[in-house]
């Protein structure tokens, strides 16, 4: 029986990761699977460390860059976990479940909170892994806890406060433990009014961002007390581009892959955008995108 022979139902493989990430790029993965339950989820992650293979979980790859060359692990994609259910003032949704689909669902049941995540395109588990949020607020400052499988120790429920939350990170690394489900606490409030707020978020986000463009949103953490866009504006990089990766005219913290661009060009442009800044501020920039290199994974190079 070869190793994912009973999973073959979720389960491709030779899967190009560049059809599962908002920047369009990324080579192949040797595994891609796709749970529809947690027990499929921890059979797929024990089968694969057992087999020596290397896990990767996948939200809706809105916020990494995934390398061109052929990656020997097995990535778990979360996409199917998409339950959301409401208890009281309480909502738990599934980590594969989008955000906007999140905030509609909050929306029609009359619960506020989730605002300050509109127009952010992650899944619930990544922006919980990230604490996902902006100028308005994180994904963090609502969340009671997380249901997460850890390897070797099962499925458990953790409290917000043991996620270690920070700005734009947590906890939670990449592979291990994995989040399955969020719980959050909202407040009641008039449907009409939470809409109002989300539309002018969003329209606030447009305004200032780069929206429909293929990238993985902001690139760098803001250094303390600055603006990571400010600084590469200022270091006149709008625009520059390495193939068809370039820095937005927008906004300057966003990378676009204008078509064909490959995750060598965007890594490229990266490291001129870095080199940059430090050399003309002094600063050095922290990645806030995660990078998924075959050797090794980093959330800040
Ligand atoms: N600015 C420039 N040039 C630019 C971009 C920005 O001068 O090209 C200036 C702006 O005019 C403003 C300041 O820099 O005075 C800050 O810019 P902005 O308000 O756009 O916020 P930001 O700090 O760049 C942060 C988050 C975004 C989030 C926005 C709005 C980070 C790294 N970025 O951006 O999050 O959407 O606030 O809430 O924390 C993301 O995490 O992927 C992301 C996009």
């Amino acid at each position: 029986m070869s190793l994912f022979d009973d999973l073959h139902a979720i389960t491709l493989i030779d899967e190009r990761m560049a059809l599962h990430t908002s920047f369009g790029v990324g080579g192949e993965v040797s595994y891609f699977i796709t749970p529809r339950s947690w027990a499929e989820l921890e059979l797929a992650h024990d089968r694969s460390r057992a087999a020596g293979l290397r896990v990767r979980v996948l939200g809706r790859g809105s916020n990494i860059l995934v390398t061109d060359e052929y990656h020997c692990c097995a990535v778990i994609s979360t996409e199917a976990l998409v339950g959301v259910a409401r208890t009281g003032l309480r909502v738990d949704a599934g980590a594969g479940l989008a955000l906007p689909r999140l905030l509609a669902a909050a929306e029609a049941w009359g619960l506020g909170g989730f605002e300050p995540l509109a127009g952010i395109p992650g899944s619930v588990g990544g922006a919980v892994a990230m604490n996902a949020g902006g100028r308005h607020g994180t994904i963090g400052e609502r969340l009671v806890g997380a249901m997460v499988a850890c390897p070797d120790a099962g499925v458990r429920w953790v409290e917000a406060g043991d996620l270690g939350l920070s700005y734009r990170g947590s906890s939670v690394v990449e592979g291990s433990p994995v989040v399955l489900s969020a719980t959050f606490e909202l407040e009641r409030a008039a449907p009409r009014g939470l809409q109002a707020r989300r539309r002018s978020i969003t329209a606030e986000k447009r305004a200032a961002q780069p929206m429909g463009a293929r990238s993985a949103g902001c690139v760098f953490k803001n250094p303390p007390g600055q603006s990571a866009g400010r600084l590469i504006d200022q270091a006149c990089l709008k625009g520059t581009s390495v193939g068809d990766a370039a820095v937005s005219h927008k906004h300057a913290n966003f990378i676009v892959n204008r078509g064909k661009a490959r995750a060598s060009d965007i890594l490229d442009l990266i490291g001129l955008v870095r080199d940059r800044v430090l050399d003309r501020f002094g600063v050095c920039l922290e990645l806030e995108i995660e990078i998924w290199a075959p050797e090794e994974s980093t959330r800040s190079a």
